[in-house]
């Protein structure tokens, strides 16, 4: 199946460089939000992330225009009806995302293929909670989006052998690497790194070393872009807290249970980078 349109759920971190990519890539993208404030803060994500690359040479000015040209914003699903490909990117919520199937289901076709971005959540699960289960997969982008080359492509139990090639050759034209991830939680990235960044908190409440310094140890030993605790931060601690307690729901495996100290931190709103302050402060 042709892909040309694509419409993108939520214009958050996530979202707005699942756009900021798709758009890059030549499709005429069309981002939805529930309210104009998250649309335009993630407008300007977009266009924030396109003039520096333009100012570090990366992206030429007529790139970062004929980028900006094929995408449009919307607060409407209504935007979205000629979409061929809708990929969601909102808040982690069964209830949220199935709410909003279904409201799409009743503006797009019945071809329009449904892929989620989720991290944590059964593909088969918010498969089934729509009318088309063979016309839904996973398509799991990587923080920052337009500097991470990999996708996973997850299959449902009900995805269909069409949809699994059409959404893995759109990856492909998007310039990223596709791998085929089962749908696991944790699919095949986290299932690996998560359990290595609780080991690392883990590690640190047992006194092994100053978050400095193990941080250093895994950047400068292993070659890692970044340390466990800086990656943390990066990456949010609600966000790592919510993937390993549902892997640990799924596994019961004391690997993926979440150490007090982070179940801590996050009660008491230390979540990393975006709120100023996780295991290391940040000017927000
Ligand atoms: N436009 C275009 N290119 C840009 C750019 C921009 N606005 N900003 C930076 N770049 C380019 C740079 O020029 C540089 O290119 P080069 O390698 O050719 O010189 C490259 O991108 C790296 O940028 P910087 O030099 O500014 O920054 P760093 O070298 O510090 O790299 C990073 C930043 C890519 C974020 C790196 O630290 C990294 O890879 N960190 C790990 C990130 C990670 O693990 N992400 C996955 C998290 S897990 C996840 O997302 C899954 C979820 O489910 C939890």
């Amino acid at each position: 199946m042709e892909i040309k349109t694509v419409g993108v759920l939520g214009c958050g971190l996530m979202g707005s460089g699942i756009a900021q990519v798709c758009a890059a890539a030549g499709y005429k993208t069309i981002v939805r939000e529930v309210d104009e404030t998250f649309l335009n803060k993630g407008l300007g994500r977009i266009k924030k992330f396109l003039d520096e690359g333009v100012a570090k040479g990366k992206v030429t000015a007529g790139a970062r225009d004929t980028t900006l040209g094929n995408m449009s914003g919307s607060t409407t699903f209504d935007a979205l009806k000629d979409c061929d490909l809708v990929i969601e990117a909102i808040v982690e919520n069964l209830e949220e995302k199935q709410q909003t199937y279904t409201a799409l289901e009743k503006i797009v076709n019945d071809r329009t293929i449904f892929v989620s971005n989720t991290s944590s959540l059964c593909i088969t699960e918010l498969a089934a909670t729509t009318t088309r289960p063979d016309r839904f997969g996973g398509l799991h982008f990587f923080n920052p989006v337009p500097l991470m080359k990999l996708v996973e492509v997850i299959r449902a139990l009900t995805t269909s052998d069409e949809t699994y090639q059409t959404v893995f050759a759109f990856a492909e034209s998007l310039g990223k690497e596709p791998i085929t991830a089962p749908d696991r939680p944790g699919f095949i990235v986290n299932r690996l790194l998560v359990p290595y960044l609780l080991d690392a908190i883990r590690a640190y409440e047992n006194g092994l070393g100053a978050l400095e310094d193990i941080d250093k140890g895994m950047t400068l030993g292993c070659g890692y872009p970044m340390g466990p605790f800086t990656l943390l931060d990066f990456v949010g601690l609600d966000t790592t807290y919510y993937i390993a307690n549902i892997m640990f729901e799924e596994f019961r495996e004391p690997a993926y249970a979440p150490p007090p100290l982070l179940k801590r931190m996050v009660l008491a709103g230390r979540l990393g980078r975006k709120s100023g302050r996780g295991f290391y402060k940040y000017e927000v």
